[in-house]
């Protein structure tokens, strides 16, 4: 294979699909996985009567490769996107991905895609879009019988379009996620349909995101449209909403980890009512493998925008958190609890 690189602009990608070359496709039928193999075709077609498109039976998951500065392809705890993706299969009545499959799926379509990989040092990765879809024809509401797992990637940049100089801005909405027991903590379409509207709103009053609150008192922080929330208090207690209708995110599960073992932070994982704790926030940021860690610097609710205290600036342990995952992730720190994942390329 070449190891030459596409000619792109890669320190001002935006988030979004670029067809690169190859994809990987696998089909379940009749009670059984596919080997799956590498594609050229971008395109997939559907019978007009599939599950996927009337009654959203599909799931996703997202995780990026990124490239070290001595050229090693890295994935971060790309197990723990197969272990979710079985998961949120699971609830939608969806045949489970072996573990084994969803690696070779990934690795064979990161190295097949090699040109796409960002270089290091553009702030930029190959994010990789895992999808599973319901095929064949059923107007009835029941599960389908036929699947197809595919794995397709895309080169990107930053999601937020700011830096850890530039902190985002949340407004919370009206509308609620998930309901409570519902679908909240599985990756599947249906969840971020109702959300486009929701981030358009955010957007249209001057915030980067729209941020949930909880379904049922509307008063506990759920997760923003497209990342989960970390919040500092001013008595240094990194704090992370206790709820199951949020994604349990895979950044925000390593953070809280790396919070409390090298910052010695205290971590806790409770309810936080926004508006009564408003005042006793020091640091906010959104986090997740497009958000990667994204500071907050201001909150709008009930009409009023609430600023925190180090705005516009981010906070130091905010900052110092994004620059340990980051580097830990481009593997420029030790890796103590193997997270990182060299992917083979040939
Ligand atoms: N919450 C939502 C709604 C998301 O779409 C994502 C992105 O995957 C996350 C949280 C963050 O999850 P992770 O850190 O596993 O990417
Ligand atoms: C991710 O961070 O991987 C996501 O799936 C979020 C998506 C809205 C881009």
């Amino acid at each position: 294979m070449s190891k030459t690189k596409q000619p792109l602009d890669w320190g001002n990608l935006p988030f979004a699909y670029t067809k690169t070359d190859y994809r990987f496709q696998a089909f379940w039928e009749d009670g059984s996985w596919s080997e799956g193999k590498l594609i050229t075709d971008s395109n997939i077609t559907i019978h007009e009567g599939s599950t996927s498109l009337h009654y959203a039976q599909e799931c996703f998951e997202g995780l990026k490769a990124q490239t070290a500065e001595n050229g090693d392809v890295l994935l971060f705890r790309p197990e723990e996107n197969a272990k979710r993706m079985q998961k949120s299969a699971e609830r939608i009545l969806m045949p489970s991905i072996p573990i084994s499959l969803f690696m070779k799926g990934v690795c064979e379509v990161v190295n097949a895609n090699y040109s796409w990989i960002p270089p290091h040092g553009y702030n930029a990765s190959l994010y990789i879009r895992p999808l599973l879809i319901a095929h064949g024809d059923n107007l009835g509401l029941k599960s389908a019988t036929k699947f197809e797992f595919r794995v397709l990637v895309s080169p990107v940049g930053a999601y937020f379009k700011s830096t850890k100089l530039e902190p985002i801005r949340l407004a919370v909405s009206e509308f609620h996620r998930v309901a409570s027991q519902s679908t909240g903590m599985a990756k599947i379409g249906g969840n971020y349909a109702g959300g486009l509207l929701a981030t358009k709103m955010a957007k249209e009053e001057g915030a980067n995101e729209a941020l949930y609150l909880d379904a049922k008192e509307h008063k506990y922080i759920e997760e923003a449209g497209s990342a989960n929330i970390l919040v500092l208090t001013k008595d240094k207690q990194l704090v992370t909403p206790d709820t199951d209708s949020i994604l349990p995110s895979i950044t925000r599960k390593s953070i809280m980890t790396l919070a409390k073992d090298k910052l010695n932070l205290t971590t806790k994982t409770r309810a936080i009512a926004l508006m009564e704790e408003i005042n006793s926030i020091q640091e906010m940021a959104a986090c997740g493998t497009a958000a990667v860690l994204s500071p907050i610097d201001a909150v709008k609710m009930n009409n009023t925008w609430y600023t925190l205290p180090d705005s516009p600036k981010v906070g130091p342990i905010m900052s110092e958190l994004r620059t340990m995952l980051v580097d830990l992730q481009l593997g420029k720190i030790q890796d103590d609890y193997n997270w990182i994942y060299k992917v083979d390329i040939t």
